[in-house]
C-alpha cells in the first residue's frame, strides 16, 4: 500500500492507494463514526457497495444512498434528495459522509458534506482512473442548466482511500477516460515518464505500471494544490486541455465524449497553440498518434463548428474581455498560462479542425 500525504490549508489528509484495500477501511479510517452516509451511483452500487458497508463493524450505523450513474446526477435534484436523506436519518455533526465511485460521486457527495449542517467529515473512495485527479485538491461541486461545476466550494476530505482492484471493472471508454488526466499530469510535470506514457498502449498495461502512473499523478496534482489550494496561480495549469474540452462536452453535449476525452483532445490543441504561441518544443506529433492508436474519439472534434467553440471557451471563466487565458507548454514540465486574441485562437481551431478531420 502507498500513501501520499497533502497538505491543504484547513489540514493535512491521506491518499491511501492500493488493491482491496476497501475491505480494510475502517482499519484505516482515522477516526470512528456513529453514522456514516455512503453516497454512490446505481453502476458502482451492484460491484463494491456492500464491500464497503460488511467494512464497518457492528457500532457503526451505516446508511446508503444510491444516485443513477452519469454526469446529470450532478444536479440541485440528486442534492436536495441527498440532504433529505441526511436530515431522515438524522446525520450529525459528527457523522460522516463516503463517496464511492468516480468524479461525479465524489463531486456530489463532497458538495453535500461541505454543506450540511455546515460541513461534516467526507471520505473520498475513487473507483475510476480519472478520480484520481478529482479525489484530491478539494474542489466540489454540482451543475448548472448553463454549465458544469457552476455551484460549489473548496472542500478538503478527511482521506481518500484508493482500492485500485476497483479499476479492473472500467469499461475501455473510461479507461481512455482516465488517461486524458494522467497524461496531463505527464506533460506538466516530466519529460521521461511523458515519453514512457506515449510509448505504451493503454489496453495492454500492467497493474503495477498503472498504479505507479496514478501515484504519479497524484503527487504531481497534490505539489500543485498544496502551492495554491485555491487557484490564484499555478493551479491554473491542471487547466491544460479543459478550455477546448469544457466546450467540446457542452457542445456535443452531456455522454457524447467522456471528460477525459475531451481532455485528451483539448490537450492536442493546446500542444498545438504552443507552437504558435511561445515557440515551443512539444512530443506533438507522438501525442497525437498515442491518440489515435488507442482509439480516442478525435473523429468527433471535426463536427465542431469553430464559432460556437469560442464563445463557449470564452465562458469558460478564464476569459478578459478578448483575450482568453490559455495553458500552454513551453517544453514538457514547464507550463505557463499566456492570454491568446481570440481571432488568432479561432485561426488555430480551424487549422486544428482541418487537422482532426483527416484522421
Ligand atoms: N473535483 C475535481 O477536481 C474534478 C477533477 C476532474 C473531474 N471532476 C469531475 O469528475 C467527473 C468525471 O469523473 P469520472 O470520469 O470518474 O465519471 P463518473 O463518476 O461519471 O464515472 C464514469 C462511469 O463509470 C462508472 N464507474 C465508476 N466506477 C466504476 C467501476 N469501478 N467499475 C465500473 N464502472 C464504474 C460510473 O457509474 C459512470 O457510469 C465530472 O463530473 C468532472 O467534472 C472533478
Ligand atoms: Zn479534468
Amino acid at each position: 500500500m502507498e500513501k501520499i500525504t497533502i497538505n491543504a490549508s484547513t489540514h493535512s489528509y491521506n491518499v491511501e492507494i492500493g488493491a482491496s484495500i476497501r475491505f480494510q477501511l475502517e482499519g484505516l479510517m482515522n477516526k470512528t463514526y456513529k453514522k456514516v452516509l455512503i453516497i454512490t451511483d446505481h453502476q458502482v452500487a451492484p460491484l463494491y457497495l456492500e464491500d464497503v458497508k460488511q467494512a464497518f463493524s457492528s457500532q457503526t450505523e451505516v446508511f446508503e444512498h444510491i444516485v443513477p450513474a452519469g454526469e446529470a446526477s450532478k444536479s440541485m435534484e440528486q442534492y436536495s434528495s441527498l440532504l433529505d436523506t441526511c436530515i431522515t436519518n438524522k446525520l450529525d455533526r459528527k457523522s460522516l459522509i463516503v463517496g464511492l465511485g468516480g468524479g461525479m460521486v465524489g463531486d456530489l457527495a463532497g458538495f453535500a458534506a461541505s454543506t450540511y449542517l455546515r460541513g461534516v467529515d467526507f471520505l473520498q473512495m475513487p473507483t475510476t482512473i480519472l478520480a484520481h485527479d478529482s479525489s484530491v485538491g478539494g474542489k466540489v461541486a454540482i451543475n448548472h442548466s448553463q454549465g458544469k461545476n457552476l455551484i460549489g466550494c473548496f472542500y478538503n476530505p478527511v482521506q481518500v482511500i484508493y482500492d485500485t482492484e476497483t479499476l479492473l471493472s472500467l469499461p475501455p471508454s473510461e479507461i481512455r477516460s482516465g488517461f486524458g488526466e494522467v497524461v496531463k499530469h505527464a506533460l506538466l510535470s516530466d519529460p521521461a515518464w511523458c515519453t514512457e506514457l506515449l510509448e505504451s498502449e493503454i489496453s495492454a498495461m500492467n497493474n503495477e505500471k498503472l498504479n505507479l502512473y496514478l501515484s504519479k499523478g497524484i503527487q504531481v496534482k497534490a505539489d500543485i494544490v498544496e502551492k495554491d489550494e485555491k487557484e490564484q496561480g499555478i493551479r491554473q495549469h491542471l487547466n491544460l486541455g479543459h478550455t477546448l474540452a469544457h466546450a467540446l462536452e457542452a457542445e456535443l453535449g452531456y455522454g457524447q465524449i467522456t471528460h477525459g476525452e475531451a481532455v485528451a483532445i483539448g490537450i492536442w490543441f493546446a500542444l498545438r497553440v504552443s507552437e504558435k504561441q511561445v515557440d515551443a518544443a512539444l512530443p506533438t506529433r507522438k501525442y497525437r498518434d498515442w491518440l489515435i492508436n488507442n482509439d480516442y474519439p478525435v473523429k468527433l472534434a471535426a463536427e465542431i463548428d469553430s464559432d460556437k467553440i469560442i464563445s463557449r471557451m470564452k465562458w469558460d471563466k478564464k476569459t478578459v474581455e478578448s483575450q482568453l487565458h490559455y495553458v500552454l507548454l513551453k517544453s514538457v514540465g514547464q507550463p505557463l498560462v499566456k492570454s491568446v486574441e481570440e481571432d488568432e485562437l479561432k485561426g488555430y481551431l480551424t487549422d486544428f479542425i482541418k487537422e482532426v478531420s483527416q484522421h
